[in-house]
């Protein structure tokens, strides 16, 4: 069976609803706010933007107009660009096959959190070390992912793009409203902790935005940039074959340049707006120590938040994890439905035995990635200095490693081998101007392999 002969998007909307529906996921509101806090605020904060406006908008631009232009999916497209670049096809592949191993498990923390808030034990969620307790029992954290992968798969197995597509068109206003809410409550906060010291949800949001260059190195810098990159890739799902796919959906006729536009500002905006809902959270509560703290920041803060709305605390919690665990939903949809497409032309088996058998395999592969914090529990030491568990090495390898690389190799084949133009062209042939065209000639010929390469190397230790 061949994707080409799946409908396309009814709607320029359509796609971008489910485009910004893949992109906005646990990496906005999770990835993005722990990863700025740890790495300073403001300096993480306008480094991300400046890559969003260049790099992003680069990747994203050069993955759906290659879906669109050449109707197929990432596996199958750069080789029919080009039949000696087959390999970079195969080699995008493995980023969505890496990423499922454990974008489930989030989802399930998240659902957990969902469902405490929903019995109304959120006394619980708030204690301090609540999070880490939940992360390190055997059975919840499996139980809670096995569920979500299971709604994952339940909705690729009936194969309904549609009712993502409808899906998305209500969780995403509603995600966003919810966000905005909370991050004006949290700055509203206030607490004067064990040492008479009062903290404010303004002051926070001062960290948050002020870049502090003190204690600046070159090493430390292009640590961050590392960081920010691999968000980057990570948030706007480009470089791993899926804006490829969903490219390939996408009618002649829509206005791609614009349609880029809108996923790369909503994608950003939904991460910055995150960061003032968490971060002066976690500065008012747990003062700037507290930022260091790593993945758990968002289950650790967040609770606080809704502890100090009072009773309506519980209801906004438990509507907050519930539009966070849809969002995180239609990722992980997006995300098992390129491999499930892409298994299904690779093993000639339908969509229902191939969404089963992967259903399975990354069932066991989630379990394992839970045991990472009990059973197999190490601690490993990454390139960057941070100390991993098996998720964080999977994290590791597919956004700081291999994205860099396949981006490289992207930019290379595109600004040097097949051209420019060849994008641009695509990008034009609704007719509609492609406004930052000579940022986009600039940006693939020589910024972004260059860029890519140092990350590269940074991300491996050598740098
Ligand atoms: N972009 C999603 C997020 O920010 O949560 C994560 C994601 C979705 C990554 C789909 C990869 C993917 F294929």
């Amino acid at each position: 069976m061949n994707t080409k002969s799946k409908s396309g998007f009814s709607s320029s909307l359509g796609f971008i609803l489910v485009a910004t529906g893949s992109a906005v996921g646990v990496g906005n509101i999770w990835r993005f706010p722990y990863l700025a806090a740890q790495n300073g605020g403001g300096i993480f904060l306008i480094i991300y933007l400046l890559l969003v406006l260049t790099f992003g908008f680069t990747l994203l631009t050069t993955d759906i107009a290659i879906g669109r232009r050449t109707r197929e999916k990432a596996l199958n497209a750069f080789g029919a660009m080009k039949s000696k670049w087959k390999f970079l096809g195969k080699l995008t592949f493995l980023v969505p096959l890496i990423i499922m191993t454990y974008y489930c498990v989030i989802g399930g923390w998240v659902l957990k959190y969902a469902t405490v808030y929903l019995s109304g034990c959120r006394d619980q969620a708030t204690q301090d070390d609540y999070f880490k307790s939940f992360l390190s029992s055997h059975a919840s954290p499996i139980v809670f992912t096995l569920i979500f992968m299971a709604i994952t798969v339940f909705i690729v197995y009936f194969g309904v793009q549609k009712g993502i597509e409808r899906f998305a068109k209500v969780v995403m206003p509603g995600l966003i409203l919810m966000i905005v809410g909370i991050a004006v409550f949290s700055l509203t906060l206030r607490y004067t902790d064990s040492n008479g010291i009062e903290r404010t949800g303004m002051q926070g949001l001062m960290i948050y935005l002020k870049p502090d260059f003190t204690d600046m190195t070159f090493s430390k810098f292009l640590k961050i940039l590392l960081d920010a990159m691999s968000q980057l890739f990570f948030s706007l799902s480009v470089s791993m074959g899926i804006m490829v796919t969903y490219g390939s959906y996408v009618k002649k006729d829509t206005n791609l340049s614009r349609s880029i536009k809108y996923i790369e500002y909503f994608d950003t905006g939904v991460a910055l707006l995150a960061g003032v809902m968490v971060i002066p959270a976690v500065y008012v509560f747990y003062g700037t120590q507290g930022m260091t703290s790593g993945p758990g920041l968002m289950f650790v803060s967040m609770p606080k938040v809704f502890n100090a709305m009072g009773n309506i605390g519980t209801i906004i919690g438990f509507v907050f994890f519930a539009m966070v665990t849809f969002a995180t939903l239609t990722s992980s949809i997006s995300v098992m439905e390129t491999l499930v497409a892409d298994f299904m032309d690779l093993l000639h088996m339908s969509r229902k035995k191939t969404s089963l058998i992967l259903g399975v395999v990354y069932s066991i592969a989630s379990i394992i990635i839970c045991l990472g914090y009990n059973v197999f529990y190490f601690e490993f030491t990454l390139p960057n200095g941070q100390s991993a568990q098996l998720l964080d090495i999977m994290d590791y390898v597919s956004n700081s490693f291999l994205l860099p690389l396949i981006s490289f190799l992207t930019c290379v084949f595109v600004g040097w081998i097949i051209k420019p133009k060849w994008i641009i062209d695509e990008v034009e042939a609704s007719g509609d101007k492609f406004s930052r065209k000579r940022l986009y000639n600039v940006m693939i010929r020589y910024i972004a392999p260059v860029v890519m390469t140092i990350l590269f190397f940074q991300s491996t230790g050598i740098l």
